[in-house]
C-alpha cells in the first residue's frame, strides 16, 4: 500500500494541477445557475434590459468555455498520474514474479500471476483515474453548493440534508449486498485465466483426442460463472440509478412545494409583491440547480464508494504479489555468516539437545521396534502408518514421542533463524543486503564439485519425501548420471542445485559450502542447466544462445552448435544461426530443440553442467556424438546427466541408480552391472548383451573419428 502512495506522491505536482482545476472547474460551474437566476430576474423586469442580458448570456458563454477547458486538464493529469501508476505497478510485479522462488511460484500458480499484473492493474487504475477526481471534485462542488444555498434560500437545507441522508443509507446497502460479489469476480477471472491458458497450451493435445467439445464445455461453464456473478453484482447496482432518480424528483418536489408555500404567504404592500414573487421563484430554481449538483457529486462519491470493493480486491492482491518477501535469502545468508552472528553455533546447541533428547527413542527404534516389527524410523518419519501399527500402543507412545520432541526443536531453530535474520538485517537496506553479499562472495573462485550429504527433500505443502538420504559427490572432468524409473526423484535431485527448491535435510555442498550459504546468482552462475522440457525462447538461434553467454562471437556459437551436434542442422536453414525462433521452439521439433539448449548451456562456459533427459530426443548416432564432444569440451567441469536410456550412461564416471527417491546403488557401469538388482532390471528391459557391446564400441569409434565432428 505504501508503495502505492509512493508511486501516487512522486507525481505530486500533476495531482496538484488537477486539484487546482477541478476546484476552479467547480466554482465556475456553480456560477451558471446564478448567472440564470440574474437573467430571469432581468426578463421579469419591465424596463429594457436587453444588453444586460446578452451581457450575462455572454458571461454564462465564457464560464462555460473555461469549465470545458478545465475539465480536459484535470482529466489528462488525472489520467497520467493513474496510467503512470499502473505502469509502476506492473514493472514492480513483473520484476517480484521473476525472482520469486519456485515454490511461491507454484504456490500462487501462473494463470492468477498472470491476471493479477493484468486484470487487477487495470482495476486500480481505473479506480484511481476516478478516485482522484471524484475524491476532489465532490467535497468541493458539496460545500460551494451548500454555502451558496444557504446564502440564497436556508429553508430549504432541510429538504437538502433528508435527501442526502437517504442516499447514504441506500448507498450503503448497495454496498453491504455487492461487496462480497466483486471478491468472487476477481478469483472467477482467475479460474477463467486458467482454463483458457490451458486450452490454449495444449491445443494439440485436444485436438489430437477431439476434445474441443469438452474443452469448450470447461470454458462454457466457468464463462457463465463468472458471467452470472456479473450480472447478480449488475442487478444490485441497477437499483442504484432508479433510486437515486426518485430521490432527485422528491427533492424537487420538496424544494417546489417549499417555494410554494414561501410564495403563498407573502404578505406586504401590493407594489411589491409581484417583485417579492418573481424573486421567490428566481432564488427557488436557482437553489434547485445546485441541490441538482450536491445531489450528483454525493452520487458519484457514493459510485466511488460502490467501486471501491472490487479495487480493494484488486489491490489487496496485487499488494500480496509486491510483498512476496525474495530477501529471505539473502538475509539467510547474511544470517550464517560468521561476521555477523554465531547463528551455526546457537543452531548446532539445538540439534545436539535435540539429539540427546532422541537417542532413546531412536535406540528403541533401532533395537526394539526394528527388530520386532521390522519398521525403521525412516518409515516413522514420513509417517507411513498402517491401522495396523498402531494396534501397538507402546510404539504410538514412542512415535509421537518422537514427533513431539521433534517438532518443538524445528520451531525453535525456525525461531533462531528469524531472530538471526532480523537481527542481523533489521538496519539493512535491500540493496545494501545485496552489496555486502556480492563484496563477500566476488573473488569467490568456486570449482564446480557437488556433493549430496544425506539429502531429503519434500514439495511444499506434501509432508511425504521426495527424495531421501540422498549421498554422493561429483569430480571435476567427471560425468555422475542419474538413473531411475519415471517419477522415482531424478529431476527433483538436479533441481536442487540451482536452488530452485531449498532442502528439507540435509545439505548440498559445492566446493565444500553449503549452497544455503550462497547466494542463488552466484551458484547459478556457476551452472550449465538444460531442463527436462526443452524451452526456447521467441527470437532468433543466435539470441537465444546469447542467452547463456551474451559476449558470445559469431564464431563461437557456429562451435558450440557444432559440439552439440547442431550445425548440421542450423547451416542448412536460409539464415543460419540468425533463423527465426517462435515462441517456445515450436518451428522445430523435439531432437532439434533439445540440441539447441545444450548448445545455450555450452556457450555459458560453466562449472557444472547440468542435462535432464536431454538426451531423449535424439537418434543412438547423434545421441553418441554428441557425448563423444562433450567428454571433451567439459573436462574442467563436473557433468551430471539424468537419463533414462543406460545407452546415454553406460561410460559415465558414476551413475546413480534411484528407486522410490532413494539411491539405492552407485557405481560404474561394470560394477553395477554385477551387483545392483534394479540396475541390472533396467539394463535387461533395454538392452541385450549384444547391444551393450555395440553400443561401446560405436563410443569408442565415435571417440576416435573426434566427437566435435557434426553428425
Ligand atoms: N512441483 C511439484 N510439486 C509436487 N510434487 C512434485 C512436483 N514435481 C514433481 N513432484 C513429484 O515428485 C516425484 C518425483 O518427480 P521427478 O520429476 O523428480 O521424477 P523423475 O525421476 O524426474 O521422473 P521422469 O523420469 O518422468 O522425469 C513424483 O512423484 C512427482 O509427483
Ligand atoms: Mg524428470
Amino acid at each position: 500500500m505504501n508503495k502505492l502512495l509512493k508511486f501516487l506522491w512522486s507525481k505530486w505536482y500533476l495531482l496538484f494541477i488537477a486539484a487546482l482545476a477541478i476546484i476552479t472547474q467547480c466554482y465556475m460551474q456553480l456560477l451558471l445557475p446564478e448567472k440564470m437566476g440574474n437573467i430571469q430576474k432581468l426578463i421579469s423586469d419591465s424596463s429594457n434590459n436587453t444588453n444586460k442580458i446578452l451581457i450575462e448570456g455572454g458571461w454564462m458563454i465564457l464560464i462555460s468555455f473555461s469549465v470545458v477547458i478545465l475539465a480536459f486538464i484535470q482529466f489528462y493529469c488525472a489520467s497520467y498520474v493513474s496510467s503512470y501508476v499502473g505502469k509502476k505497478l506492473r514493472e514492480e510485479m513483473y520484476s517480484k514474479v521473476n525472482s520469486i522462488s519456485l515454490a511461491d511460484y507454484n504456490k500462487y500458480g501462473t494463470a492468477t500471476l498472470i491476471t493479477r499484473t493484468t486484470n487487477d492493474v487495470e482495476q486500480i487504475k481505473n479506480f484511481m483515474l476516478m478516485g482522484i477526481r471524484i475524491l476532489i471534485m465532490s467535497p468541493t462542488m458539496m460545500i460551494i453548493a451548500l454555502v451558496k444555498t444557504i446564502n440564497v434560500q436556508s429553508s430549504l437545507l432541510l429538504i437538502l440534508l433528508i435527501s442526502l441522508i437517504t442516499i447514504i443509507l441506500g448507498m450503503i446497502l448497495l454496498l453491504y449486498l455487492a461487496s462480497p460479489l466483486f471478491k468472487k469476480i476477481q478469483e472467477k477471472i482467475d479460474n477463467l485465466t486458467i482454463v483458457f491458458r490451458e486450452g490454449l497450451t495444449g491445443i494439440r493435445v485436444v485436438r489430437a483426442y477431439n476434445q474441443e467439445d469438452f474443452e469448450y464445455k470447461k470454458f462454457d461453464i466457468t464463462n457463465k460463472d463468472l458471467t452470472n456473478t456479473y450480472i447478480k453484482v449488475n442487478r444490485i447496482l441497477s437499483f442504484a440509478n432508479p433510486f437515486v432518480q426518485i430521490l432527485f424528483n422528491f427533492c424537487f418536489i420538496g424544494i417546489y412545494g417549499l417555494g410554494f408555500y414561501l410564495i403563498n404567504n407573502i404578505s406586504c404592500n401590493v407594489n411589491f409583491i409581484t417583485e417579492k414573487v418573481t424573486n421567490t421563484i428566481t432564488n427557488i430554481s436557482v437553489v434547485a440547480q445546485y441541490c441538482m449538483q450536491i445531489m450528483q457529486s454525493f452520487v458519484m462519491f457514493a459510485m466511488l464508494f460502490i467501486m471501491l470493493p472490487q479495487a480493494s480486491a484488486s489491490i489487496k492482491r496485487a499488494v500480496e504479489i509486491i510483498n512476496i518477501d525474495t530477501n529471505k535469502d539473502n538475509e539467510e545468508i547474511l544470517a550464517f555468516s560468521p561476521d555477523y552472528s554465531n547463528y551455526q553455533n546457537e543452531l548446532d546447541s539445538l540439534y545436539d539437545e535435540e539429539n540427546k533428547k532422541l537417542q532413546p527413542l531412536i535406540k528403541k527404534f533401532e533395537s526394539e521396534y526394528h527388530k520386532k516389527f521390522n519398521y525403521d524410523l525412516i518409515k516413522y518419519q514420513i509417517s507411513i502408518m498402517t491401522e495396523k501399527d498402531y494396534e501397538h500402543s507402546s510404539l504410538k507412545k514412542d512415535f509421537n514421542e518422537y514427533n513431539k520432541i521433534h517438532n518443538k526443536y524445528h520451531l525453535k531453530r525456525k525461531e533462531v533463524r528469524a531472530k538471526y535474520r532480523h537481527n542481523v538485517t533489521q538496519n539493512l537496506s535491500s540493496s545494501q543486503k545485496e552489496n555486502i553479499i556480492n563484496d563477500k562472495f566476488k573473488n569467490h573462485n568456486l570449482k564446480g564439485i557437488i556433493e549430496y550429504k544425506n539429502v531429503s527433500f519434500s514439495y511444499p505443502d506434501t509432508d511425504v519425501p521426495c527424495i531421501k538420504n540422498i549421498s554422493f559427490k561429483t569430480n571435476i572432468g567427471e560425468t555422475t548420471a542419474i538413473i531411475g524409473s519415471t517419477g522415482s526423484g531424478k529431476s527433483t535431485v538436479v533441481n536442487l542445485i540451482p536452488k530452485f527448491y531449498k532442502v528439507t535435510s540435509g545439505e548440498i555442498l559445492l566446493d565444500g559450502v553449503n549452497i544455503n550459504e550462497l547466494p542463488a546468482d552466484i551458484v547459478r552462475d556457476k551452472i550449465g542447466f538444460v531442463p527436462q522440457t526443452a524451452l526456447l525462447f521467441k527470437g532468433s538461434i543466435k539470441s537465444n544462445l546469447l542467452f547463456g553467454n551474451k559476449e558470445a562471437s559469431d564464431d563461437e556459437i557456429i562451435n558450440i552448435l557444432k559440439i552439440a551436434q547442431a550445425y548440421n542442422f542450423v547451416s542448412k536453414l536460409p539464415d543460419g544461426i540468425n533463423s527465426f525462433v517462435s515462441q517456445s521452439g515450436k518451428n522445430f521439433s523435439g531432437g532439434q530443440k533439445q540440441r539447441l539448449c545444450i548448445a545455450r548451456s555450452l556457450i555459458k562456459k560453466a562449472e557444472i553442467y547440468i542435462f535432464d533427459d536431454s538426451f531423449s530426443a535424439l537418434d543412438f548416432k547423434t545421441d553418441a556424438k554428441l557425448r563423444a564432444a562433450l567428454k571433451n569440451y567439459t573436462k574442467d567441469s563436473s557433468v551430471i546427466v539424468v537419463a533414462q536410456r543406460v545407452s546415454s550412461i553406460l561410460d559415465a564416471d558414476n551413475i546413480i541408480v534411484l528407486n522410490e527417491g532413494e539411491i539405492v546403488d552407485q557405481g560404474r557401469h561394470e560394477d553395477l552391472l554385477k551387483r545392483c538388482k534394479v540396475y541390472q532390471d533396467i539394463v535387461a528391459s533395454q538392452l541385450d548383451k549384444d547391444e551393450i557391446e555395440k553400443t561401446l564400441k560405436l563410443k569408442e569409434r565415435v571417440l576416435n573419428e573426434g566427437g566435435n565432428k557434426d553428425a
